[in-house]
């Protein structure tokens, strides 16, 4: 049985990769949220894949909870982590209008946060036989896409691009796998209703991708449909 890390695990994409590993059968996840107590639609999925699930405290932002987790965890080699926790960050983010302590909130939790979180578990990315580890950026962070506004959320999936780059190549000689993917417009709190695909689409897509990543796609950022992503 692999073991796979899903952060921010309780709704929108991070939940539908929780059930997607579940339904591949072969899979024991460790499903990571602020507030496993009051996740219901995530503990809901507990009593039908006993012993293949997981929940465990996770605010990505918090040394002392991703330390936790990895001492949780401790002896335990994990073949998969996905970096999925991310907020849009305030309403006020526009140039004239921009709340700077919110934004540099949006950078801890979706540039700062991924490296905190897989950093604290390398040594168990380490122990299994070629991790992956995967980040779940934006086509919104790609320089190569026009569009305005929105400062701080753009700024930090930029910014988790470059993060997640540096460390593939520190990572590559452990025989690691890291990669960044733009996970598609998708019906979620953060999506809206009015997205194109459903988290399950997004899902599927996303394990398809990561699945038939191999060392050679060290460092790149893909769409969820398994396309390259312009930087
Ligand atoms: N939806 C889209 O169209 C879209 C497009 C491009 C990229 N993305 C990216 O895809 C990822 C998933 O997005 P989504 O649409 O599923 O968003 P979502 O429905 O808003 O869910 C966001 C998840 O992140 C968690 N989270 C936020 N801050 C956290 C923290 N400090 N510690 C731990 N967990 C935290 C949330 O937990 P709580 O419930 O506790 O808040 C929630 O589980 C994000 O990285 C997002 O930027 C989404």
């Amino acid at each position: 049985m692999k073991h796979c890390i899903i952060s921010g695990a309780n709704r929108g994409v991070g939940l539908a990769l929780v059930s997607h590993y579940l339904a591949e059968g072969n899979w024991h996840v460790h499903a990571c949220c602020r507030q496993p107590e009051k996740a219901d639609a995530l503990r809901a999925l507990v009593p039908a894949n006993l012993g293949r699930i997981t929940l465990h405290t996770l605010d990505v932002t918090d040394q002392t909870s991703v330390d936790a987790l990895a001492k949780a965890l401790d002896g335990q080699p994990i073949d998969l982590l996905i970096n999925n926790a991310g907020i849009k960050g305030s309403k006020q983010q526009s140039r004239d209008d921009m709340d700077y302590d919110a934004w540099a909130e949006t950078f801890a939790v979706n540039a700062m946060a991924p490296l905190r979180v897989t950093e604290a578990l390398l040594p168990h990315l380490k122990a299994a036989e070629r991790a992956k580890i995967a980040t779940i950026s934006s086509q919104m962070g790609a320089i190569c896409n026009a569009g305005t506004g929105q400062y701080a959320y753009r700024s930090s999936k930029a910014a988790v691009n470059k993060v997640m780059s540096i460390l593939a190549q520190e990572v590559a000689a452990d025989g690691l796998t890291c990669i960044l993917l733009h996970p598609g417009w998708v019906k979620t709190d953060m999506g809206g209703p009015h997205a194109q695909i459903t988290p399950e689409e997004s899902a599927a897509g996303i394990a398809a991708t990561i699945e038939k990543a191999t060392q050679g796609d060290n460092g790149g950022f893909f769409k969820w449909n398994g396309e390259a992503h312009g930087w």
